[in-house]
Formats: structure tokens, C-alpha cells, sequence
């Protein structure tokens, strides 16, 4: 019996009902409820750690049976309340999650800077990949994707390094803890010091802890890599957009 019991609790949460992966403005996705990737690979939802009791909004594989979490939306902003909601804001064209009265609790994507007062034509949608991106429908646009904004877990399609003419800069984070997912002592980076130097680097807190060998074509110095890795190295001299 009890075998039982588990069995179908498991079996619920282990295949969402709903299969829906894109949330429109109006949209409510709330504690318990998920967004699904289109093939099923992955899976958005609000997840609690039981030692904190702190809530957070996370993607992990649909199928990782330890649930272990590939990119959180607020790291350093836990929430303690159940009663919370995801959802775009159609005035500030932004993913937010707010309570169900409707204060705004955590801010997810970036400003979008929206001065056109109500937008609708908004879609929230998380991809295959793992990515979450919020889409403007009306010109295609993808205007924030979870993707620049990694946490601790490197995954297909993401990138490290930084866009010299914005400034902008993706790096991988350690989580504090295992149990607490805010931003902890090890950071990975893709340095680049001209051309001839482009290493990966590892910093404690700041400090340097580890770095690569120099990057001589698909290859660090010193670290052995797989083909499929060296498959996966590329180095854009030109920003790309999207
Ligand atoms: C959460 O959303 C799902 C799907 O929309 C709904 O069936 C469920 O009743 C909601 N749960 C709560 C606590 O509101
Ligand atoms: C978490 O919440 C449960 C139920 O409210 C409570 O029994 C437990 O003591 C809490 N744990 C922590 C670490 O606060
Ligand atoms: C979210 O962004 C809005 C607009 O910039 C701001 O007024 C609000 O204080 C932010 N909320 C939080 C919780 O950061
Ligand atoms: C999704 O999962 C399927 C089956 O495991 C795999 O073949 C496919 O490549 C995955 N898609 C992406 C975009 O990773
Ligand atoms: C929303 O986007 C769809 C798809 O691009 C388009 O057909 C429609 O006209 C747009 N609606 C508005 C109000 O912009
Ligand atoms: C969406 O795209 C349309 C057409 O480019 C633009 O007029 C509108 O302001 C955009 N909306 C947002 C929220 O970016
Ligand atoms: C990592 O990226 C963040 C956000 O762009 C930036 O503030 C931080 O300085 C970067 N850290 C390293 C070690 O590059």
C-alpha cells in the first residue's frame, strides 16, 4: 500500500500534466504547476529546499530523478511564501514572480525598458535546450533568455567569455552550499588577455585558483579534452547578437 502511495506521487511529479512550455502574458505558473520543454528534456518550476525551506524557481532534466537543478532564477533572493506566482508583466515586458496580491517579489529578466505602456504579444518558453527565453511575438525578438544569465552548470548552447563592446561578461558560479544556492566562493571564467592569451580561469573569491594553458585552436594548453569537447570550443572575434 504504502509502495503504492509513492509510486503515484512519484509517477505525478516524474510526468507533468499539463506539458505546457510557454507561459503568455495572463499566465499564472504557480507553486505547483510547471512549464515542460516542447520534447520533455527539461523542466521550469518553483522548488523548495527542504534544510532552508527557501523557494526558488529552477530548471532541472525532466528525467534527473535527483532533481538536481541547472539554472536557478533568484539565487540570492529566496522566497519563504508559497502563495507566489510566475508570470510576465505586461507592463514592464519583463518575467516576474510576484505574490498572489500581486507585489512584485523578484525581478527575473531585465529591465526591457518598455515605454509603450501594456504589451501582450509577450511569450515566456522554455526551450529544449534548457534555455528560458522571453520572446516579443510581434517582431521575433527574443528580448531575455536564461542563457546569459548562468548559474553553476555549463550547458550546450551557452557560452562563457564577454562581449567587448557591451561590456557584458558570462561566467559560472558555485553555489554557496548544497543547500543554499547563492553566489559562493568559485567563479569559472573565459579571460581573455589579446589574442595570443585566452584561458580559462577559476577564482576563489577573487583571487586566482586555477587556470588553463593558453587557447591554441580548439585546445587549452595542458588539459586533455575529449573530441566531443574540442567540438564544443569556438571563439567569435565579431559580438554576435542573439
Ligand atoms: C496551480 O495551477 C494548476 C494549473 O493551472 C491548478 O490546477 C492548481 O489548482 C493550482 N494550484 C493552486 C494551489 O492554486
Ligand atoms: C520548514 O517548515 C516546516 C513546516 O512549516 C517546519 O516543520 C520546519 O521546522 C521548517 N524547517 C526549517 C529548517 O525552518
Ligand atoms: C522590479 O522592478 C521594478 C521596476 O524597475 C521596481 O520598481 C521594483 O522595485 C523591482 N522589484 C524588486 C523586488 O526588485
Ligand atoms: C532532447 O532529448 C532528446 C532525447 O534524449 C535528445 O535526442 C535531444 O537531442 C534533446 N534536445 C536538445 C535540444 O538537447
Ligand atoms: C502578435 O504577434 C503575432 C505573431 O507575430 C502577430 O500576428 C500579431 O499581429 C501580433 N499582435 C499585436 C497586437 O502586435
Ligand atoms: C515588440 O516589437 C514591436 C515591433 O518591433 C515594438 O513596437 C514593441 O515595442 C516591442 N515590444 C516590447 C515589449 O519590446
Ligand atoms: C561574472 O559575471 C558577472 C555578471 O556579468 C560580473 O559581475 C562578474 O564580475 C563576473 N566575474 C568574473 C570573475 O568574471
Amino acid at each position: 500500500m504504502i509502495t503504492l502511495i509513492i509510486f503515484i506521487i512519484l509517477t505525478i511529479n516524474y510526468f507533468p500534466a499539463t506539458g505546457v512550455s510557454t507561459l503568455k502574458v495572463g499566465d499564472q505558473l504557480n507553486h505547483t504547476s510547471r512549464l515542460v520543454s516542447p520534447n520533455n528534456n527539461f523542466t521550469l518550476g518553483f522548488f523548495t529546499i527542504p534544510a532552508t525551506n527557501s523557494t526558488y524557481l529552477g530548471i532541472w532534466y525532466t528525467n534527473d530523478e535527483q532533481y538536481r537543478r541547472v539554472w536557478v532564477a533568484n539565487p540570492s533572493t529566496p522566497i519563504t511564501s508559497s502563495s507566489t506566482l510566475l508570470m510576465i508583466d505586461p507592463y514592464l515586458g519583463r518575467i516576474i514572480i510576484a505574490t498572489t496580491g500581486g507585489t512584485v517579489i523578484v525581478n527575473i529578466s531585465d529591465n526591457n525598458n518598455n515605454k509603450f505602456g501594456q504589451t501582450t504579444n509577450l511569450t515566456a518558453t522554455l526551450q529544449d535546450t534548457g534555455d528560458f527565453q522571453l520572446k516579443n511575438e510581434t517582431d521575433n525578438r527574443i528580448i531575455w533568455r536564461s542563457f546569459d544569465h548562468p548559474t553553476n552548470v555549463f550547458l550546450p548552447g551557452m557560452k562563457l567569455g564577454s562581449d567587448l563592446k557591451t561590456g557584458r561578461n558570462w561566467n559560472l558560479t558555485s553555489w554557496l552550499s548544497d543547500e543554499v544556492p547563492d553566489v559562493g566562493a568559485f567563479s569559472l571564467s573565459w579571460v581573455s588577455n589579446g589574442e595570443n592569451s585566452q584561458r580559462l580561469l577559476v577564482q576563489q573569491r577573487g583571487r586566482l585558483y586555477w587556470t588553463s594553458g593558453d587557447l591554441r585552436g580548439h585546445m587549452f594548453e595542458f588539459m586533455i579534452v575529449n573530441d566531443l569537447l574540442q567540438q564544443c570550443i569556438h571563439t567569435f572575434t565579431e559580438d554576435e547578437e542573439n
